[in-house]
């Protein structure tokens, strides 16, 4: 694309903090993430979008579809960049994507994201968002869009610890934090929310002919 270059939105600092946690934990939980402006805008496209826009997270024949209801019942809509804000946010995550590799030589490729839409009484099992040398997704990331969230809606994220199994980190889904994680590591699930809930889960992958198999198509 050409145009004006994007204003740097990710400083040196943030990607100093993200690099460090993610060496000694493989997780951070950053808040305030975006600019205010740019979350707002990604919160008005998400609830501007309407319900058949959003849909379940795979399609295949009935069993693999009931199998798949049992684990999570959310909806999604892929980013596809075709609106400004969507342009917006995945130049953000681009500028993320390059002061990481830099940083720690991740060798992250692209970025995929959806939106996620949780209903009342939706829910997303205890999972892992990639299966050693299974997948090219390595880092998995969650931005929040619920700008008047309280406890009693309840749809926390919990991550667990890969070896003890024991809860390491709750995060309530509060309007523009951003989680993020090391995507074959960290087993978490989102419990039943109470109320309407709303994130953008995407992955940064390594270039998939690494490991001699190409993608799945979406
Ligand atoms: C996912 C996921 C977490 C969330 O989409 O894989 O784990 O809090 N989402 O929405
Ligand atoms: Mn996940």
């Amino acid at each position: 694309m050409s145009g004006p270059a994007a204003a740097q939105i990710i400083q040196d600092r943030q990607i100093e903090l993200i690099s460090n946690a993610l060496t000694e934990k493989g997780y951070v939980l950053l808040t305030d993430f975006l600019p205010l402006a740019l979350a707002q805008s990604l919160l008005i496209e998400i609830h501007s979008l309407s319900d058949h826009a959003f849909k379940p997270a795979a399609i295949g024949r009935d069993n693999l579809q009931q199998l798949n209801e049992n684990i999570r019942s959310n909806t999604l809509h892929w980013l596809t960049g075709n609106t400004l804000v969507q342009q917006q946010y995945l130049a953000v995550k681009e500028q993320l994507r390059i002061g990481i590799n830099r940083a720690l030589f991740m060798g992250l490729f692209d970025f995929e994201c959806h939106y996620s839409h949780y209903a009342p009484g939706d829910f997303y099992k205890r999972h892992v968002d990639a299966f050693k040398g299974e997948s090219n997704r390595v880092l998995s990331t969650v931005l929040y869009l619920n700008p008047d969230w309280q406890s009693k809606d309840a749809g926390e994220l919990v991550m667990y610890d890969p070896i003890s199994s024991a809860s390491i980190l709750t995060v309530q889904p509060l309007f523009n934090s951003c989680l993020l994680f090391l995507s074959d590591k960290f087993p978490h699930e989102v419990l039943v929310t109470q109320a309407d809930r709303y994130s953008i889960a995407g992955w940064f992958r390594v270039n998939g002919t690494l490991f001699g198999n190409l993608d799945p198509p979406r």
